[in-house]
């Protein structure tokens, strides 16, 4: 375990937010990070760099379940290493020991968006293989449906929207300092 303290906060854990593609989770993530004076990492990019190709191209080489695999590991080692703010891809907490992980032994963030926005910030990116499909929405919906039950069990909640960003993270620190 480690202790870490900035701007009056004692982290004895890291920060892992989880949540739906396009909920804002690396967005909130640097920011948190950058108050906190912490390294930020995202699961995703690790797992790029690691591989040397995209998610997308991942998932089309060698399958959901390989990217899936890599994804387990990755942020077991995140979780376990030096205090830092992680943000997880939305469907790693499918995963029941990447799940049992973040929620014992991180400050769990569900970063919560409704979908209006979540399909704003998909439109961007089509670096996101599950949603390369005719029908995205409806795609969404479903794993929206078969994932809020694990995202709910997260020790703390950011609602995102657009705009009030720093607001929210000022919000989770002070309730993260409260279960300190
Ligand atoms: C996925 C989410 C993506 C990425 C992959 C699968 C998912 O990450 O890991 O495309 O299953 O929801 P983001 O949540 O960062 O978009």
């Amino acid at each position: 375990m480690f202790g870490y303290k900035k701007h009056d906060i004692i982290l004895q854990r890291p920060i892992v937010l989880i949540g739906m593609m396009g909920s804002g989770k690396t967005h909130l993530g640097r920011l948190l990070a950058k108050k906190l004076g912490l390294k930020f990492y995202d699961s995703d990019d690790l797992i790029e760099k690691k591989a040397g190709c995209s998610v997308a191209e991942i998932f089309e080489r060698w399958g959901e379940q390989k990217f899936r695999e890599v994804e387990a590991k990755t942020i077991q080692e995140l979780v376990h290493s030096k205090p830092s703010v992680i943000a997880t891809g939305g469907g790693a907490i499918k995963n029941e020991d990447t799940a049992a992980t973040v929620f014992n032994h991180s400050y769990s963030v569900w970063v919560k968006a409704d979908m209006a926005q979540i399909l704003k910030r998909v439109a961007r990116n089509e670096n996101r293989p599950l949603l390369a499909c005719e029908n995205p929405q409806d795609v969404l919906k479903k794993l929206m449906d078969e994932r809020e039950h694990i995202y709910s069990k997260a020790k703390f909640i950011i609602q995102s929207s657009d705009g009030n960003a720093n607001a929210a993270i000022k919000t989770l620190l002070a309730e993260i300092n409260e279960v300190n």
